[in-house]
């Protein structure tokens, strides 16, 4: 049994700190357990959140250790180095996978029954090694995917269409990183096509440069501050909650998908519905030939990352 008011939060850089707030400040749990290799750090930070809990919601925030974590309903995984300018997501690999590995011994240690949210980047592979290395079923291994790719998408087709972007229906999907892709065979404003929307609008429907600007945000934004952790501690606080509330919405996030799009043992960004169990059900949205070929060469990306990875 797990305590559904409990999540554990591994890795207290800008990312896991930045996901801790954002959690506290919305009272999803009424527990958050924040550990790092640096303790000083992890208690420093659930010292600081907790000095604001008074403002927003009971919440207990406070540093631990692996066993802190026994009966967290969810368990979530920022560990690890970021991308420094220029470095793309995948450079992390070798660095990061080392990590993932150690975190996963401990956590099906302590806490078999959790569900796994994994941030930390290249976030489908890493979610692959979870997935393999804990032995939980698919379900309960989940990584944010495409979810911020699809915010940053719906936001700037929002702000050149002149609508709210929650009302954009568009996926990015594939690998969080160079080679996603955005579903535009599919996207639409409110049920009205994309094109018919901007063509009776007298608006360009050439995306190219937008979806640039999706592709490259992150990159521009480490350009800027050295770090992105706000838009992504808010895709943790929208997953997170999809998964405690049980709400079956559809999410782009990173899935085990074997057995969907014709791909293989892969875990890479794709629509699922998410619920209290974690993934519910990976949607087979409909893709053109050139969408359905680029979510293949996406899929071939990462498994040539992870085969140099296990020489
Ligand atoms: C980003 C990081 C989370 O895209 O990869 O902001």
């Amino acid at each position: 049994m797990t305590n559904s008011r409990k999540c554990g939060i591994i890795g207290c850089g800008s990312v896991g700190a930045a996901a801790a707030y954002t959690l506290a400040t919305h009272g999803l749990f009424s527990e958050l357990v924040l550990i790092d290799m640096n303790q000083k750090r992890a208690h420093g930070e659930a010292m600081d959140i907790s000095h604001g809990v008074s403002f927003s919601q009971p919440c207990r925030v406070m540093d631990g250790d692996y066993d802190d974590l026994k009966d967290a309903a969810m368990v979530i995984i920022a560990a690890g180095v970021g991308q420094r300018p220029g470095e793309s997501r995948l450079d992390l690999l070798t660095r990061n996978a080392a990590v993932m590995r150690s975190i996963i011994t401990e956590i099906t240690r302590v806490c078999p029954d959790a569900i796994l949210l994994i941030v930390s980047n290249p976030v489908d592979l890493l979610t692959g090694i979870a997935l393999r290395i804990s032995g939980f079923p698919s379900e309960r291994v989940i990584g944010t995917g495409t979810v911020l790719d699809t915010a940053r998408l719906k936001f700037l087709l929002g702000q050149k269409l002149g609508v709210d972007g929650r009302n954009v229906h568009a996926f990015v999907i594939g690998e969080h990183g160079d080679s996603e892709l955005a579903v535009w065979s599919s996207a639409n404003i409110s049920g009205i096509d994309l094109d018919d929307y901007c063509i009776g609008r007298g608006l360009s429907d050439d995306f190219s440069g937008l979806f640039e600007s999706v592709r490259h945000a992150a990159y521009e934004i480490i350009e800027g501050k050295g770090a992105t952790y706000y838009g992504i501690a808010m895709s943790v606080l929208r997953i997170a909650t999809c998964i405690m509330r049980g709400e079956h919405s559809v999410l782009p996030i990173s899935c085990y998908a074997e057995g969907h799009y014709g791909l293989g043992k892969v875990c890479i960004g794709l629509p699922c519905v998410v619920g209290r169990g974690g993934v519910e059900t990976v949607l087979d949205i409909p893709l053109s030939p050139d969408e359905m070929q680029q979510l293949h060469r996406s899929a071939e990306t990462l498994q040539n990352a992870l085969d140099q990875l296990q020489l």
